[in-house]
């Protein structure tokens, strides 16, 4: 176990089945990147505490720049013996320019280098994944431009209740996508602290200024405990709860579309690029985009639970079960990544069918709109919805719309009712009384597409 970084005291060897279940190397290896960025930093504290020279400095340094390439070209071999990244490096570095590689790991433990490497990875994941979330807020606001005009029926309950703007909706699902841009900026803020400079868990003994190492590598500052900077991964805890939380938003978007897309409601239809078909019923077109998306979000939320319960209970500072943070993590990055690209796609790729929705529209969802007709004649609102409610009654046992409904009929349900009445029949009306902030007029539309276009074009 000689060629172990931690072999100095073992006599026995490692059971095989039990260093391919130890070694991390397949996965963590996704931050080779990090790592040696890590690795730059530390070797400049280190050489500014005086513990390398001027030469072993600059040999050093040479050496993790050339292991960097050989990343960075494929050409890095990954050994048998290399248990994780940190090894990997370690020992490749060593190859390279002897044993004053060694000294790179003067102070520093695999659990600061990895809590580190971790927290860079994350930033750099969260810069990656930011210009997608706004791309899809993006295609939704420009939707609902292009499609201001299409009127479709809201529900509640999945029941018909009034009539809405096509585009209210798409915003509908626009704007948590933008609270979730707002959550990533608090999240990146709490990430950004640098745990290097911890050790294994008591602190470093080196006089390393970890100010200036935190700088170095970007971070606000260091962590301020180091038996809390080893083990806390609040930060990938938190980063797959808002993943869940984009996916579960998405999810609600993803179903809504299903159903839409179904030839019951036949409101939408899936461009070819997001649908797939059957390898039985040569005429099925399904919508498996969404399907996924809607899928994909519960595994997210798996992630995040089974995360959780890796979390809890543990003892203090570094315990291997954290070694479990990285499958979740990077499992988490590129599911939602796929997700948000595909909904941005998808959405972007949408045909809506406006008669489809126009005719979806059926007369008793002005119920509302006769009850606020008579409120705005003086009536009570409550006594307003109770003859609503009757003119309802009334229309379904004529067996004929609202607005065939004979006047003097109405008038003997209340003698508000008079031929102004037939305004009110009118879809582009209902949805135009909307026009306090955040309802369905045209002039909230307007302004929402206005608002999130700021929001996204700051951001
Ligand atoms: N591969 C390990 C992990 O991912 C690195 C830290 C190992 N530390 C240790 N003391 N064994 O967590």
């Amino acid at each position: 176990e000689g060629n172990k970084l931690w072999g100095g005291r073992f006599d026995g060897s490692t059971d095989p089945v039990m260093e391919k279940f130890n070694a991390s190397i397949s996965y963590d290896k996704t931050m080779w990147k990090q790592d040696i960025q890590g690795s730059i930093a530390y070797t400049t504290a280190l050489h500014k505490a005086n513990l390398l020279s001027e030469d072993e400095h600059k040999t050093i340094l040479t050496g993790l720049q050339s292991v960097e390439k050989e990343w960075f070209t494929n050409t890095f071999i990954i050994q048998p013996g290399d248990e994780d990244i940190h090894t990997a490096n370690e020992r490749r570095l060593k190859e390279l320019v002897g044993d004053v590689g060694g000294k790179v790991h003067t102070g520093r433990s695999r659990n600061d280098q990895v809590a580190t490497d971790m927290k860079l990875w994350l930033r750099d994941h969260i810069t990656h994944i930011t210009p997608h979330l706004i791309q899809l807020v993006q295609v939704l606001v420009n939707r609902a431009e292009r499609d201001k005009t299409i009127l479709m029926p809201g529900y509640t309950h999945l029941q018909r209740a009034q009539p809405i703007r096509w585009s209210h909706w798409l915003l509908s699902h626009a704007w948590p996508i933008v609270s979730d841009l707002d959550r990533l900026k608090a999240l990146y803020h709490r990430i950004n602290t640098c745990p290097l400079g911890s050790g294994a868990l008591a602190g470093n003994p080196f006089n390393i200024d970890r100010v200036a190492l935190a700088h170095h590598l970007g971070f606000r500052e260091p962590t301020n405990n180091s038996l809390h900077a080893v083990s806390d991964r609040d930060f990938v805890v938190e980063y797959i709860f808002w993943s869940s939380l984009v996916s579960i938003h998405l999810s609600r978007l993803a179903e809504d579309l299903t159903l839409f897309s179904s030839r019951e409601f036949g409101f939408v239809q899936l461009s070819d690029a997001y649908a797939t078909g059957s390898s039985l019923m040569p005429q099925k077109k399904n919508p498996d985009s969404f399907e996924l998306i809607r899928g994909k979000a519960g595994t997210l939320t798996g992630n995040l639970c089974g995360f959780l319960m890796v979390m809890k209970g543990l003892p203090s500072t570094y315990n291997k079960d954290l070694q479990e943070d990285k499958v979740k993590m990077f499992e988490t990055a590129s599911t939602l990544t796929g997700i948000l690209q595909v909904a941005a796609g998808a959405m972007d790729t949408l045909k809506v069918d406006e008669n489809a929705c126009l005719k979806a529209l059926s007369e008793e969802m002005l119920a509302t709109d006769v009850a606020y007709y008579l409120v705005k004649k003086g009536m009570p609102f409550r006594t307003a919805h109770g003859k609503a409610g009757e003119v309802t009654r009334l229309s379904e046992q004529l067996g004929c719309p609202f607005s065939k409904i004979p006047l003097e009929q109405l008038t003997k349900i209340s003698s508000l009712f008079t031929e102004d009445v037939s305004t009110i029949w009118n879809f582009e009306h209902s949805v135009e009384q909307y026009k306090a902030q955040g309802g369905t007029a045209l002039t909230s539309v307007n302004s929402q597409i206005t608002d999130a276009t700021a929001f996204i074009t700051n951001f």
